[in-house]
């Protein structure tokens, strides 16, 4: 059977992707560019510079594929975009290079959810994970659970009543004086403690998130815990940054575990992706690893590369659309917002 190669697109926040995809799960080329950089002197992401970045940097990836994968380019049978969720201006930038390679190579274009493009980077890394999976969702712009039972079919057994944990963490880390983007920061401050106090029992004066949901809720909120950081660091000063970071992050992993738990055994599946740039953290992926094996559920996370966004993952999610044949039309897609047909 010949191979199949497409082409992911992806530009939904600040980081400007394009890979080439060889039968739905190799990497033939995948270079992105963050804007982190850019953005950092703000401490967050400034919608209409994305969108002039993505319009800068795109002709320059685009000339690198070209130039180093000219064959593989020349047999692509799909290009796939994320058109939804994300910032319309930079969103609009990807549809429009789709839009553009569409009138140079005659294939289909296939409009991808982002989020969902999310949990198919694991198929990059050799996984194939079951339908139905749970599908965790933790970024800069979501913090979600899905049940997901196919290509197109998620249903959403949990969201985020204000911010992200992504966000949270980089607001944390701007009250802490770090660095954006804030979650590995936060991250090597918290392992530096953890390496001086393995083995003592730590108090935490921060509130755990959500403690009176039910077991049948699987939402999230991180409004309230930034708030009280606050509090906490205009009484106390900040002095102890690596404390604050350990005690920050320990309050945002609790409630990720405790919905996790819940949904997987109110839900009875067996196989759980998790994915987004939160994913990065090597502390929660070890815990959600460990909450996973004494429920018999395989845990399935990209690597730390794939889990922030990039091209392959829409390249990978396409390649399962352009196989089952779901075309869904192009026009009109671009959204800031998705809506989840069920699953
Ligand atoms: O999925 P992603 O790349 O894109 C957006 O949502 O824009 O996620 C970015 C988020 C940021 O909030 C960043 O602080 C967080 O992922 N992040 C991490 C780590 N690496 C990135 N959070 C915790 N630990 C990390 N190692």
């Amino acid at each position: 059977m010949d191979d199949i190669y497409g082409i992911g697109i992806e530009s939904s926040c600040d980081e400007t992707g394009i890979a080439i995809i060889k039968n739905g799960r190799q990497i033939v080329i995948n270079p992105v560019f963050s804007q982190v950089e850019q953005h950092k002197i703000y401490g967050g992401v400034v919608p209409e510079m994305a969108s002039r970045l993505h319009l800068e940097k795109f002709p320059q990836l685009l000339k690198e594929i070209m130039e180093k994968e000219a064959e593989a380019l020349s047999k692509i049978s799909y290009i796939a975009v994320t058109v939804k969720p994300g910032l319309v201006g930079s969103l609009l930038i990807g549809y429009h290079i789709a839009l553009g390679l569409r009138s140079i190579f005659p294939v289909p274009v296939i409009p991808v959810n982002h989020l969902e493009a999310h949990f198919y980077a694991s198929r990059l890394s050799g996984e194939n994970p079951e339908y139905p999976f749970l599908g965790l969702l933790l970024s800069g712009g979501n913090s979600a659970i899905f049940r997901v039972s196919g290509p197109g079919k998620m249903k959403i057994l949990g969201d985020t009543f204000d911010d992200a944990c992504g966000e949270a963490l980089d607001k944390a880390a701007s009250m802490l004086g770090l660095n954006y983007p804030g979650g590995p920061e936060i991250e090597k401050k918290a392992d530096l403690f953890n390496i001086k106090k393995t083995g003592e029992k730590i108090k935490n004066p921060l509130p755990k998130i959500l403690a009176g949901q039910g077991r049948q809720e699987y939402n999230f909120s991180y409004s309230g815990l930034k708030t009280a950081l606050y509090y906490w660091l205009q009484s106390h000063g900040k002095t102890e940054t690596e404390y604050l970071a350990w005690c920050f992050q320990e309050r945002a992993f609790e409630i990720v575990e405790r919905n996790l738990k819940n949904a997987l055994m109110n839900e009875n599946i067996k196989t759980l992706v998790a994915a987004g740039g939160v994913m990065a953290n090597g502390t929660l992926r070890k815990r959600l690893l460990a909450l996973s094996e004494p429920l018999k559920v395989r845990f399935i996370c990209p690597p730390a590369n794939l889990c922030t966004d990039n091209g392959a993952m829409v390249g990978a999610l396409g390649y399962v659309y352009f196989k089952e044949k779901i075309f869904p039309g192009i026009e009109k897609t671009v959204s800031s917002k998705v809506s989840f047909p069920g699953g």
